[in-house]
């Protein structure tokens, strides 16, 4: 292998090997996709919250010009929805058309197919479906007494005497939170293209990982894997809410049905109903401390809703049990069943909303014990993991309050509330730690040292639009020793082999630690074959499912400060968000300009959360008010101010990679600490999100 002078490569700035194509339009998203003879598709979806379906009127749509088919639960064809996916239990949610129920509104009734996408959305809406409607249930509050504890193992962590505790601290904060069902609505709406070619199921897709679509659809379709092939290469935003869908599944029986490719687009509207959302939650936290800071008890019990179709957990109580010791330390999730669709992972599920709870109920009690919300955090910082007792492969989060309270000027701070005011604004600043799990699971990848020099790397990696194509080859280049321009990364491919998905932050660490791998195998070839590449390239294929086991024996997390600087007009109520400030310890920094884009990305859209982004469910239809966003109000440039992200080195020398992951965690703590800071600039807490004008005032 021939190397060139020390190229430039991890922890270099380099902007997206995909960048031009993306700008240009010479990228082709999943709808974009050209195919002969495809058709298009539209899906219906239920007007009421719960009963059953009496009858679709297919009749008269299927005489409307161009109509090829309606699918719905009498006539589609049988899927299997018994079956372990990647991620455990099968999900009832994409069994489209297997039965007569209707869990909630918006749960898809039928698919139209049509020549045209206009013929298809015509039809759509022409059909008529009658319900025999049931009583439904939407109503999502704390103390409902059908509140129970998930099966699920992580559901409740205790240790010590929690009441005890609380009776024996000098100060006591016991306060009660929530957070409003929010929606990720990405730019680009979900999207499937489904054909058979050449005896496979091929989909063209919007995913967060092909991989996971794939053995999914097989198993629904009881199809050999190796018969599956599901594509994704450029995807205009996801954050969770792009795994299996009902598109995907429509799509591709709608193609089997009628041996013909096609699309399903959603709609902007629909994909607030289909595609998950993040549960409203409601949220207790109690904190006892001695007089000088030091915790004795710490509680939180955080409630979400779930559907009738599965439990799915939003784990807002999980951060707790990283960021602060405690003599008592007790944290549960409770679940309550509605008839509202299934809730998802949303980005930074649970870290994101558990964190307005505890990071506001911290700055409470430093309010009422009279100490810096930042030297409060530091009495209770943990030398191991509060509740495993493992010790933290790296930490840094006082690292993370140090380097920011620095830079964001904390020490002119004046800790009493209300005193600064520039007019009718009162202004004030805030704090709050984040956290994130930094994991990584098994991926394969593949590398090839191509006859003309460059080496082609294949993994089934997926970028949501983050950067993570340029991290993966800045990463391969780095491990190759050659300069990026030489590397070739493709993915977005089932065909590549089994990858993690890009969630949970885990996407690129999962992905980093395989291509090193197959870089390291293909490094031994060549030494072997004394650098000698035949014309059609040596490929070396590894997986690192070995590897992860021994890195499971520590807490392993990203940490962060967030700061904010805030005013409030004492006539609107309205909040303006000033300056704010991120400084984060979350490992190696392969890319720093893409790496800075997603903190600040994440930033922006805890001011969202903090101010604006709240959904309204109407209880009497029980849909949601508004799906769009003329009414779904997200935080819009002249929301968002001068807002900077930095890191701290963050060395993590037992982990091959150093990486610990970014995806989630600058979306942490924004909350808390603008809430915060309303209170320091107003000496009103505010415990409900978001801070409207209305809620201020
Ligand atoms: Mo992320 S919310 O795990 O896609």
């Amino acid at each position: 292998m021939t190397t060139t002078a020390q190229p430039p490569t991890v922890g270099a700035a380099h902007t997206r090997v995909e960048g031009r194509d993306k700008v240009t339009g010479a990228a082709r998203y999943a709808s974009e996709q050209p195919f002969d003879q495809l058709v298009h598709s539209w899906l219906v979806l239920s007007t009421v919250a719960r009963g059953r379906v009496r009858k679709v009127g297919e009749e008269a749509v299927r005489a409307m010009p161009g109509v090829l088919a309606v699918l719905h639960h009498g006539n589609a064809p049988r899927l299997t929805t018994d079956y372990a996916s990647m991620l455990g239990a099968p999900d009832p949610t994409v069994a489209l058309f297997q039965h007569d129920r209707v869990p909630h509104a918006g749960w898809p009734v039928a698919l139209v197919v049509a020549e045209t996408p206009e013929q298809a959305r015509e039809a759509a809406e022409s059909l008529v479906v009658e319900y025999v409607e049931e009583p439904h249930d939407v109503a999502f509050h704390a103390g409902r007494p059908d509140a129970y504890v998930p099966e699920d193992g992580g559901a409740v962590a205790t240790k010590g005497d929690l009441e005890a505790e609380l009776a024996a601290s000098s100060v006591v904060v016991d306060a009660s939170y929530t957070t409003p069902e929010q929606h990720h609505s990405a730019m680009e709406p979900h999207a499937a293209t489904a054909r058979w070619e050449g005896g496979r199921l091929e989909v063209v897709d919007s995913n967060q990982g092909s991989m996971w679509v794939a053995d999914e659809l097989a198993k629904l379709f009881s199809l050999d894997p190796s018969s599956v092939r599901v594509r994704s290469e450029h995807i205009g935003g996801a954050f969770g809410s792009k795994g299996v869908r009902p598109h995907q599944v429509a799509a591709a029986m709608a193609a089997t049905v009628l041996q013909r490719p096609v699309r399903l687009a959603l709609t902007r509207r629909q994909t607030f109903a289909v595609t998950g959302y993040r549960s409203p939650t409601a949220q207790r936290v109690r904190l006892g401390a001695d007089a000088d800071g030091r915790l004795r008890a710490f509680g939180h019990e955080a409630l979400n809703l779930t559907s009738t179709l599965r439990p799915f957990v939003e784990t807002s109580a999980a951060l707790g049990r990283v960021l602060y010791d405690a003599r008592a330390h007790h944290t549960v999730h409770r679940l309550v069943d509605v008839d509202m669709p299934t809730p998802t992972w949303m980005r930074a599920p649970g870290e994101a909303p558990g964190s307005f709870a505890v990071e506001s109920a911290l700055d409470e009690l430093a309010e009422r014990l009279g100490m810096d919300p930042i030297a409060l955090r530091a009495r209770n910082e943990p030398a191991v993991g509060p509740l495993s007792g493992l010790p933290f492969s790296s930490r840094n989060l006082l690292g993370c309050f140090e380097e920011g309270a620095r830079r964001f000027g904390w020490a002119e701070r004046d800790p009493r509330p209300r005193m600064r005011r520039e007019g009718r604004w009162l202004l004030g600043t805030g704090t709050a730690a984040a956290t994130y799990p930094s994991g990584a699971a098994p991926s394969t990848a593949s590398v090839t040292a191509e006859a003309d020099g460059t080496f082609t790397v294949r993994i089934s990696a997926a970028d949501v639009g983050t950067g993570a194509r340029t991290a993966l080859t800045l990463i391969a280049a780095e491990a190759l020793d050659v300069a990026p321009e030489r590397v070739d990364v493709r993915i977005g491919d089932s065909d590549f082999g089994p990858a993690w998905v890009a969630g949970g932050s885990m996407g690129t660490r999962s992905w980093a630690l395989a291509v090193t791998s197959a870089v390291g195998e293909l490094r031994g070839r060549l030494a072997l074959a004394d650098g000698e590449i035949p014309p059609e390239g040596i490929t070396a294929r590894t997986d690192t499912a070995g590897l992860l086991a021994e890195l499971a024996k520590k807490e392993r997390h990203s940490f962060g400060a967030q700061f904010a600087e805030v005013a409030v007009d004492v006539a609107t109520g309205e909040i303006r968000v000033r300056r704010m400030l991120g400084i984060f310890a979350a490992g190696r920094i392969v890319n720093p300009l893409t790496a800075r884009s997603q903190l600040i990305g994440g930033m922006t859209w805890g001011i969202s959360m903090a101010l604006h982004e709240e959904a309204v469910r109407d209880e009497a239809s029980g849909s949601q008010l508004g799906a769009d966003f003329a009414s779904y109000h997200v935080a819009a440039n002249a929301d968002v101010p001068l807002i900077e992200a930095d890191w701290l080195e963050d060395p993590v020398p037992d982990d091959p990679v150093g990486i610990k992951g970014i995806g989630e965690i600058g979306i942490v703590g924004v909350a808390a600490a603008i809430s915060n800071a309303a209170w320091h600039a107003t000496g009103v807490r505010h415990r409900d999100l978001p801070l409207r004008p209305d809620r201020v005032l």
